[in-house]
């Protein structure tokens, strides 16, 4: 296989979805606080208030990492913990928290990785407009500052933002997510400031510690259309590959944002870019994360979604139509050689990134234990040897593929899901709390200990 012999193997979790201690040492609320707590928000009105409860045990699920042989672990800050306040004063029991659990991961031969942004913004913050206002540029990257002095001593691995796609269009255009809302104006000035921000934020990281590596993590996906030869269909697949996988990166490695979306958001991107912006949003970074889980299948809108859409912008369909591969319990198609084609297109169009971290890659299903106690989740098993292989196909094809997380080590609370769905290679009894590791850790611990060898034996799929 050629996975270079470094190649980082890890893990990945994120604060809200695993933490609990909702009140704990002065934490106060964030936006997924307030959003599960909104009647009809969130599967069975699950929240985060215990969760995996990781804040108390999180020695355990350490101990849990070193016996698979983990070499690294990707995690987030809660900026509410570690400034209360949204900014301002530092939260001495939340940089405590994060100090004994970067400590415990060192002292187990664990590399971490820490991102800043996953998603759980101070709700005092949301209260003053949150990512839509310009101020908030300023405030992540005092919060990125403080991170660095507490933390950047050991943590040599930063990632700025999670997916801020997510936050920008789930969180603020269909409502989906926190903070609810649902409007354009709102989702254009996001986009714009999470790409500042991010910029910001690395600048912040060095200027504390300049032998910091960072950089930001992106959801990314292939669009395939469902007719070749359709000239909208086409248009369409360039305004959704703009949207989600070029936004981000022209901006930081071009200062540009794609064209058909500065055309198409007009006065409403106008309105929120100030002269010199472009400048500032344009930074490099040591490296580019990528979250991939699967295709994404567009086909001929329909008149009445071009409607509901106001005309000017259709959103892609996740159709079994065209889309030939099984589906998750997300529903999502299982695409592998997606990923492979992906990291190949990524290194192809954006040449500057000589270091691609797979920062997600993982899969939901319901498996739990049977009466002996055994986790036999075969199709996890099946996702991870198939991605890798993936991986391993991109490599040999020279992308600088250097870290593979899996998502995740925990069944977590999966955002509006709930703890419907489970993406762990641990399983997590909400009742009791107790983990269980399944089949797939137990696989994923041997492709860790050869270093992706014993993928050798895995039939192509
Ligand atoms: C990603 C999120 C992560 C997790 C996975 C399934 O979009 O970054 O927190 O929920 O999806």
């Amino acid at each position: 296989m050629s996975f270079p012999e470094d190649f980082n193997w890890g893990t990945a979790t994120a604060s809200y979805q695993i933490e609990g201690a909702f009140a704990d040492g002065g934490r106060t609320p964030s936006i997924w606080d307030t959003f599960s707590k909104t009647p009809g928000k969130v599967v069975n009105a699950d929240n985060g208030d215990v969760a995996c409860d990781h804040y108390h045990r999180y020695p355990e699920d350490i101990q849990i990492m070193k016996d698979l042989g983990v070499q690294s672990y990707r995690f987030s800050l809660a900026w509410p913990r570690i400034i209360p306040g949204g900014t301002g004063a530092a939260g001495k029991h939340g940089i405590d928290f994060y100090d004994r659990l970067i400590d415990a991961l060192l002292e187990a031969g664990i590399q971490p990785t820490a991102t800043l942004y996953h998603w759980d913004l101070p709700q005092s913050l949301q209260d003053k407009g949150g990512w839509a206002n310009r101020d908030i540029v300023g405030q992540f990257a005092d919060y990125a500052t403080l991170a660095a002095e507490s933390f950047g001593d050991r943590v040599a691995n930063w990632i700025t933002i999670n997916e801020p796609w997510c936050v920008t269009w789930l969180g603020n255009f269909w409502g989906v997510h926190a903070p609810g809302l649902k409007d354009l104006d709102t989702s254009i000035a996001v986009a714009h400031h999470t790409a500042l921000a991010h910029a910001e934020a690395t600048r912040a990281l060095r200027a504390v510690r300049p032998e910091i590596r960072s950089g930001i993590t992106l959801n990314m996906t292939n669009y395939r259309v469902s007719d070749e030869s359709n000239p909208e269909l086409l248009q369409l697949r360039d305004y959704w590959d703009s949207n989600i996988n070029r936004w981000w990166l022209d901006s930081q490695l071009h200062g540009t944002y794609p064209e058909n979306l500065v055309e198409f958001y007009g006065d409403k991107l106008a309105k929120v870019v100030k002269p010199g912006d472009m400048d500032l949003v344009k930074i490099d970074s040591e490296f580019l994360g990528i979250n991939y889980y699967s295709d994404s299948f567009l086909n001929t809108p329909t008149e009445e979604q071009v409607q509901k859409n106001e005309g000017t912008f259709v959103f892609p369909i996740n159709s079994d139509g065209t889309s030939p591969a099984p589906h998750t319990d997300m529903g999502w198609p299982i695409t592998p050689k997606g990923l492979e084609d992906l990291l190949v297109r990524v290194h192809k169009d954006w040449p500057e990134f000589i270091d691609i971290a797979i920062t997600e890659n993982g899969v939901a299903y319901p498996d739990g234990p049977d009466e002996n106690g055994v986790v036999t989740d075969d199709r996890r098993v099946d996702y991870l040897l198939s991605h890798l292989k993936s991986v391993d196909a991109a490599i040999e094809q020279g992308v600088p593929v250097k870290s593979y997380y899996y998502w995740s080590l925990l069944d977590n609370f999966e955002w509006a899901e709930g703890y419907a769905k489970r993406f762990g290679i641990v399983y997590v009894n909400f009742e009791t709390l107790q983990r269980t590791p399944k089949l797939s850790a137990s696989v994923y611990s041997k492709v860790i200990a050869s270093n992706g060898a014993v993928l050798e034996t895995v039939k192509n799929k």
